[in-house]
């Protein structure tokens, strides 16, 4: 429509409308924006929510933010042709769909379950990661199972799986808003177990911790858009199969947790030896 009404405008007019439309910072955030038919929050950038520590999935390192889950998205800025922002928020407004609702960002990209509930306030990609819960305890600690836990008190992150399975089992929790003040109360014994993804717990077993049990919990990690995106998720789905297909998932994979990916990791690539 724009474009049309410019054509019979006077050359001096197009020109003054064009740079205000090309200029205009605050238009960015209007939801503006277009990369080759997707909508962006803001003009040349793929923004995304993330919530560290949450070693090896996203940490903050000189400054940035890295890690498995930073790096499959910046593949996915980089098919889109933007630069990657990250934006440090809390999970709970990541998980809930608000960081979306609200275009604090284009994604969320944060270790993220794919779950039935927040399916409904979030479109997930396909999976591309699988994770259990684990119970980090202190070294030479007895707790080692759920029974164990009975009359314990067990450390959450606020809004995760891990207290959602921790509340299930009936046991009694304090919530933390992320694994950095989680892992802190089981430093200062605040709290005697930490439930997290088993993943993330890995890191701090050289620090006077061990991992006291695994619970299969055979959760799937997803990159969430806002519902209806139907564009952002398809370019994010068409990111995750060409890096399934090229070996940049299995490179981040490695480079990240230590192994290579087993077939079964979520969503297997068709085997190329
Ligand atoms: N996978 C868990 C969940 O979805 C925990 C994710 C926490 N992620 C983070 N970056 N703090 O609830």
């Amino acid at each position: 429509m724009r474009t049309r009404h410019l054509a019979v405008l006077p050359a001096a007019v197009a020109a003054t409308l064009l740079l205000a439309a090309c200029g205009g910072g605050d238009d960015a955030a209007s939801g503006e924006a277009s990369e080759g038919g997707v909508e962006l929050v803001t003009a040349g950038s793929l923004t995304v929510c993330t919530n560290p520590p949450y070693e090896p999935f996203e940490y903050e390192e000189d400054g940035e933010v890295v890690g498995l889950d930073i790096d499959i998205v910046r593949e996915v800025a980089d098919d889109l042709g933007v630069e990657l922002v990250t934006k440090v928020t809390p999970f709970e407004g990541i998980q809930s769909g608000a960081d979306l609702n609200t275009d604090n960002c284009d994604v969320v990209a944060s270790g993220i379950t794919i779950t039935e509930e927040r399916q409904a306030k979030i479109d997930f990609s396909d999976p591309y990661f699988d994770a259990d819960q684990g119970l980090l305890v202190p070294e030479g600690s007895d707790l080692d199972s759920v029974e164990s836990l009975e009359g314990r008190t067990v450390g959450v992150q606020q809004a995760t799986t891990g207290e959602t399975w921790a509340t299930e089992n009936g046991l009694e929790t304090v919530q933390f808003e992320d694994l950095g003040l989680q892992i802190q109360a089981l430093k200062t014994g605040q709290i005697d177990a930490a439930v997290n993804d088993i993943a993330v717990l890995g890191p701090f077993v050289s620090e006077g911790f061990e991992i006291g049990a695994n619970f299969s919990t055979g959760e799937q990690y997803g990159l969430g858009v806002k519902k209806g995106n139907t564009a952002l998720l398809d370019a994010v789905n068409g990111t995750l199969e060409r890096i399934r297909e090229d070996g940049t998932y299995d490179d981040i994979y490695t480079r990240h947790i230590g192994t290579a990916p087993a077939s079964s990791t979520a969503e297997p690539s068709p085997s190329d030896g």
